[in-house]
């Protein structure tokens, strides 16, 4: 395996004209714990244990000793060998990492590369000064010790520490697309769809690394779901040495252009190349759905038509791997998920794996993703807020592209204090400017309150929701507060005219166990509560969705019930081996019958 990729990074590294993209997972020394100058080139890593990526050191942590599972620094070392005619074109080279939770140093050959700071986001650093012909030593330290500047600081899952997700070596001629944050540098929209304008939007970042100005040509090829050509565009600019710039072309309109749903998840691609003095020098491919999204007074809009949201929510934590999940497990879930009948899913409580949003895009999933801002944090902290607003940053720039995300989420579950209205308020306003094309939400809490005659009202009078187009709102009525006999004793009231999605409710049950609805823990009483909390839901006149908590058991460590949790977060609506719950079959027949029964323009779920 390592010889065949040494060999195919000889070969790319000669296309120098071209993009190339090599997987660098296979390979690698790990070190879990400190190494004091493991950094440097020739540091002995002989002792160390071989690992390939994804990797984190937390898959297998016990849990339930004190402290819980391990939380400081692993280091991860491999080499990488550039043939003599690598080094001699004007190639730029990048290390892409798709994640490491959650502060990633980087050295090569001794030298520092890179620091990335966030444990759910994409990053890739510009290596090309560092590398030499011949054999190269790539060094990463991760850390995923707490950090009061960076969220999350405490929440009810696990922050598992390493190289979870893909590293790719990237090169490119001089002239390439911007790679920052791990996206390709190409934006594309159809800003006036709604109004039946079907020309795209092409706006391309593109950096002149080349030691002479350059006269450059972008040139997009619009390719239907099918891979057949439907429409050819350019620009061009004359760039400066050093010079970097957006280069923005617009296509011709697009004749009866195949909508994106969840049930007709068309997928066009984008092939872009620049060509700097006539030589092609990058080339990158991007997705684009042909959608578009908006809320009015009777809910979420689809390309026009209203629908409501059949979810759940998922965390990406599988029993034994941890957050270290191929590509094929995250596809799988959207598999089920879809199998399953819903066409909404809640990605908890940060960004996923881009492998999710390829699967969500090419079957159809509408996509709520949200950056980790969750219960209490250092809301005057400027340190704080920056690092929230680059984590929402990085969040929007990888998935710009992606039909199947239709909401920006910058908070879950956040107590309210001037100082948190403001941080979100800002956060909200950030993730409009960055992309005015998709709806802004956050998770918050409702206030509630016993009336004389026995019932509950749950107001949303959260100051932060007239900031947003989307309100969610977590509930645990019948679990964290009182019994299944309280749940219908609920009404819903708001003075905030935006759709409410009912982004939590559910219970624990261990899979297997049996008993009643008054068996707390059993499958029963979990199926039981759905069922309450279904038909209480569903008659909201301004409920337009559901995303109950969670697909499947996670691992947290703030859940050490013996027998009935033993670390484990037993909401799901299966077990963390994808057995199914009684309550499973509870919300596949409920959306069934809503999605059989619900007409356009309605009035409740
Ligand atoms: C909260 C929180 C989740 C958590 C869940 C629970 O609503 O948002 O992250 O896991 O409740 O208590 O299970």
């Amino acid at each position: 395996m390592r010889a065949a990729a040494l060999a195919l990074l000889a070969l790319a590294a000669s296309a120098s004209a071209q993009r190339t993209q090599t997987a660098l997972d296979a390979g690698w020394r790990f070190s879990d714990g400190d190494a004091p100058g493991a950094e440097a080139a020739a540091f002995d890593d002989g002792a160390w244990a071989s690992v390939d990526l994804p990797h984190t050191w937390n898959a297998e942590d016990a849990f339930d000793e004190t402290p819980g599972y391990r939380r400081g620094l692993g280091w991860y070392r491999r080499t990488l060998r550039l043939g003599p005619e690598a080094i001699r074109g004007r190639a730029r080279r990048f290390l892409q990492f798709e994640g490491a939770n959650q502060v990633a140093d980087v050295w090569v050959n001794g030298q520092p590369v890179g620091r990335h700071v966030g444990g759910y986001t994409a990053f890739t650093l510009d290596v090309t000064d560092s590398l030499v012909e011949g054999e190269n030593v790539v060094a990463v330290r991760v850390d995923n010790r707490h950090d009061a500047d960076v969220p999350p600081l405490d929440a009810d899952f696990t922050f598992y520490g390493g190289l979870y997700r893909d590293v790719w070596l990237i090169e490119t001629g001089a002239v390439h697309f911007s790679t920052e944050w791990g996206a390709s540098g190409v934006r594309l929209d159809v800003p006036g769809l709604a109004e039946g304008d079907t020309r795209v939007r092409a706006r391309a970042e593109v950096v002149n690394d080349g030691g002479l100005p350059a006269r450059v040509e972008v040139i997009h090829v619009l390719r239907d779901p099918s891979g057949a050509t439907v429409a050819e565009w350019r620009g061009s600019v004359a760039l400066a040495a050093g010079e970097t710039t957006e280069v923005e072309a617009w296509s011709a309109a697009v004749t009866d252009p195949q909508f994106w749903t969840p049930e007709t998840p068309a997928v066009y691609r984008v092939e872009t190349r620049v060509e700097a003095n006539g030589d092609a020098t990058d080339r990158v491919t991007e997705p684009l759905g042909f959608r578009w999204v908006a809320v009015d007074g009777d809910g979420f809009r689809l390309n026009g038509g209203h629908r409501q949201w059949a979810g759940t929510n998922r965390h990406q934590d599988v029993e034994g791997i941890g957050n270290a999940v191929p590509d094929d497990f995250h596809r799988r879930d959207v598999r089920l998920i879809k199998e399953t009948g819903f066409d909404f899913l809640r990605l908890a409580h940060y960004p996923h794996n881009e492998a999710m949003l390829r699967a969500a895009d090419e079957m159809g999933l509408l996509v709520w993703s949200e950056i980790p801002v969750y219960w209490a944090i250092a809301w005057d902290d400027p340190t704080t807020f920056a690092s929230a607003e680059q984590q929402l940053r990085e969040m929007v720039t990888r998935d710009k592209n992606r039909a199947s995300v239709v909401l920006w989420s910058v908070a879950n579950e956040t107590p309210v204090s001037p100082a948190r209205t403001d941080f979100l308020v800002r956060l909200a306003a950030t993730a409009r400017r960055l992309d005015p094309t998709r709806l802004v939400t956050a998770a918050v809490f409702a206030d509630h309150e016993r009336q004389p005659d026995g019932t509950t009202v749950f107001r949303i009078e959260d100051p932060l929701a007239a900031h947003l187009d989307v309100v969610g709102v977590n509930q645990y009525v019948g679990w964290y507060d009182g019994l299944l006999d309280k749940i219908g004793t609920i009404r819903w009231e708001t003075t905030i005219d935006k759709p409410l999605v009912i982004s939590e409710f559910g219970a624990g049950a261990r899979y297997g166990l049996r008993g009643d609805s008054l068996t707390r823990w059993s499958e029963d009483y979990q199926a039981a509560l759905y069922r309450e909390q279904l038909a209480m839901l569903r008659p909201v006149p301004f409920l337009r969705g559901l995303s109950p908590w969670i697909l499947m058991d996670f691992r947290s460590p703030r859940r050490p019930l013996a027998v009935v949790q033993d670390f484990w977060n037993r909401k799901g609506l299966l077990s963390e081996r994808g057995e199914r719950k009684l309550a499973f079959g509870v919300l596949q027949r409920f959306y069934a019958e809503v999605a059989r029964d619900w007409r356009p323009s309605p009035t409740g779920f």
